[in-house]
């Protein structure tokens, strides 16, 4: 959770219009309050305020706050806080401060040893203004400083002391041209132009000043000092701090200035799910052999043999990582014939679980790479022996880098804090990795290849089902608002219950009501005590092979006088058209366990229109953030 920035140059301007927009393109890592400090005429001058920067922070305005010298200035850092400790106020916004005002710290992590810390800084006289972890750090700075120690070593002493995680940048006034930055578990890395550097917790902040850019990483640090008309950059190390690391400057290529934009959408979260056919066929390019009818993921190629002997798969992921795991695993148990157990990240980061780590290989999946449960159950994972792989869709990330080996989800930078397209790029790697296991254990390359082309047909059938269902969807959700529906329930069989979890996931992040997710045949054992006229049943059925199961429970909710919404392909709307059901038809499917890169899009739009007619915020639903870099 949260997002830093901090920029240095030599040429002095306003840059309080720059840090604003970096913050405005770091809102989706939290936007519950935000705060900018600027070195200026000799001092640090600060504003902060509860909000996202993209609501409270007018560049003007924030410039007059800040008596902005006209010459300009050379220094400012900012802070967007999704808060963890200290509710969200103007006190516990950053910047922190110590006790002079000399000393201005952003911080993105958890420190976890700061109640510590802080009793022996207050034993000392540092007088605290807030309720967060992160002001320990100017005041134990502003300690070390007074012992005698120069503001590096001061910063970097502290840095050591920390426990938790971090990316910090810190100014001070008594080095007018520095920049410090340090990091530990949180990300961290800036782009470099011959008169400014600018660094921040992701590349968002920095692609409207460069491409390039050099990423730190746990315990490094970079001093950036201003020399005549150019800014200098330094990395060493928290543990050897003389040592100066000599870095390759990388050069972004996964996404662009236009994948942090609306691009003439009204949400993020509405070009996300649009994207969603052409992310598809990005994901799948080039994993694939139609002649074999095997897939071909690059990233696995050194892992060969442990992918075939594998005797059983474990998936570890949050939320919709999570759902996306469980398709996976429905597809390669179904495919391939190998068991399957899915596990939530923090559960299984803290459990005993009976597998052998010698045949059990685990995939952790996570469209951020930074989900601090995901993350610790890789290292666990590692720590007992498994060998560890990666479905990961932020390049470089914390877990992209901690798995052994692992194929990237290509979806681009996902900005609603709501997953879409992520999930479905992940569901891509799951089909790929799917064909793989099978076509190594008896699939035919006749059955691979016939899965592999109708692969090829989804970019196409997800824009017809995106076209054809939204104004269905936008009238149902008008009615149902207007309603009092008090229970919502997704349901479906097989390798559509974790698609129905995923929809009702979405449902609760956006619309802020409750949903359920059951196997429809659970429905009889208790949870139909909960329909009546006031409940809506959204059911998953294509017409499969469980068809006239499925009927068959509809039928028994359609008698407790439930509304019913089914989303079914072609023949099974034919089907139910004399039920007093509302249908919404996706095309159909040759291959049933493709259902899901389907079924999921109009159940994305239910939730999205259903939180647009309550008024809701749809990029960014209270009380949550983009990556849960915290426990
Ligand atoms: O970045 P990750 O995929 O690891 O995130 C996992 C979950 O926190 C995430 O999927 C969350 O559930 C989303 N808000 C779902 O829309």
């Amino acid at each position: 959770m949260c997002g830093i920035v901090g920029i240095i140059t030599s040429e002095k301007r306003n840059l309080v219009p720059e840090i604003v927009s970096s913050l405005i393109n770091l809102e989706y890592r939290g936007y519950d309050s935000t705060g900018i400090a600027i070195l200026d005429k000799g001092a640090i001058k600060r504003v902060r305020r509860v909000g996202a920067p993209s609501d409270v922070f007018p560049p003007e305005e924030i410039s007059k706050e800040l008596d902005v010298s006209e010459s300009g200035f050379s220094l400012a850092v900012g802070h967007n806080r999704w808060a963890t400790h200290g509710k969200p106020s103007l006190e516990n916004a950053h910047p922190h401060f110590d006790c002079t005002g000399e000393i201005a710290v952003v911080h993105n992590g958890t420190i976890l040893n700061h109640e510590t810390l802080k009793q022996e800084l207050v034993k000392l006289g540092h007088t605290f203004t807030s309720t967060t972890d992160t002001e320990v750090i100017p005041h134990m700075i502003e300690q070390k400083m007074k012992e005698g120690l120069s503001l590096k070593d001061a910063f970097l002493d502290t840095a050591a002391l920390l426990e938790g995680s971090f990316g910090l940048a810190v100014i001070s006034t008594k080095e007018p041209g520095k920049l410090f930055i340090v990091k530990r578990g949180s990300p961290l890395l800036f782009g470099i132009l011959k008169n400014t550097i600018i660094a921040a917790s992701s590349s968002n902040a920095i692609l409207s000043y460069t491409n390039t850019f050099i990423p730190l990483t746990d315990c490094e640090y970079a001093e950036f000092a201003i020399k005549g008309d150019e800014v200098t950059y330094r990395i060493g190390t928290t543990f050897n701090k003389n040592q100066t690391i000599n870095k390759p400057v990388e050069t972004i290529t996964d996404h662009s200035l236009a994948d942090i934009s609306k691009g003439g959408y009204e949400s993020f979260m509405k070009k996300e799910i649009h994207a969603q056919p052409s992310v598809f066929r990005t994901t799948i390019l080039g994993r694939y052999d139609e002649k074999t009818g095997d897939a071909v993921l690059g990233g696995l190629i050194d892992h060969e043999d442990t992918l075939r002997n594998a005797k059983g798969i474990l998936t570890v992921a949050c939320g919709t990582a999570h759902n996306a795991s469980l398709v996976g695993g429905a597809l390669i148990e179904s495919l391939a014939g190998i068991p399957v157990r899915s596990e939530i990240a923090s559960e299984f980061r803290y459990k005993k679980v009976p597998l052998d780590p010698k045949d059990t290989i685990i995939f952790a999946t996570s469209q951020s790479g930074e989900t601090a449960d995901t993350l610790e159950s890789v290292k666990e994972a590692k720590r007992k022996g498994y060998k560890t792989f990666g479905v990961i869709n932020v390049v470089g990330s914390a877990i992209a880098e901690e798995v052994d080996a692992g194929v990237y989800a290509r979806a681009g930078v996902e900005v609603g804090v709501a997953s879409t397209k992520a999930f479905t790029a992940q569901l891509a790697i799951f089909y790929l990795l799917a064909i793989k296991f099978a076509r190594e254990r008896g699939m035919t390359a006749q059955e691979g290849r016939a899965l592999i082309s109708e692969l090829e047909q989804i970019p196409d059938l997800m824009m017809k089902t995106l076209a054809d269902t939204e104004k269905r969807v936008i009238a149902l959700t008008e009615r149902y608002t207007a309603k009092n529906i008090r229970v919502i329930n997704f349901l479906g069989r097989g390798i559509n219950v974790p698609v129905a979890t995923e929809a009702a996931l979405k449902f609760k992040e956006l619309t802020y009501l409750e949903a359920g997710s059951y196997p429809l045949g659970e429905l009889k054992h208790g949870p139909i005590a909960v329909i009546d006229e006031n409940s809506v049943s959204v059911i998953l059925m294509p017409h499969d092979e469980l068809f006239a199961q499925n009927k068959n429970s509809l039928e028994q909710i359609l008698s407790k006088n439930g509304n019913v919404i089914v989303i079914t392909d072609e023949l099974g709307a034919q089907n139910l058209k004399e039920q007093n059901v509302d249908i919404i038809t996706i095309p159909t499917l040759k291959h049933p366990l493709l259902y899901p890169l389907l079924e999921i899009l109009p159940l994305q739009l239910f939730a999205y229109h259903y939180a647009l007619a309550l008024g809701n915020n749809v990029d960014k639903p209270r009380n949550l953030a983009k990556s849960v870099t915290v426990e």
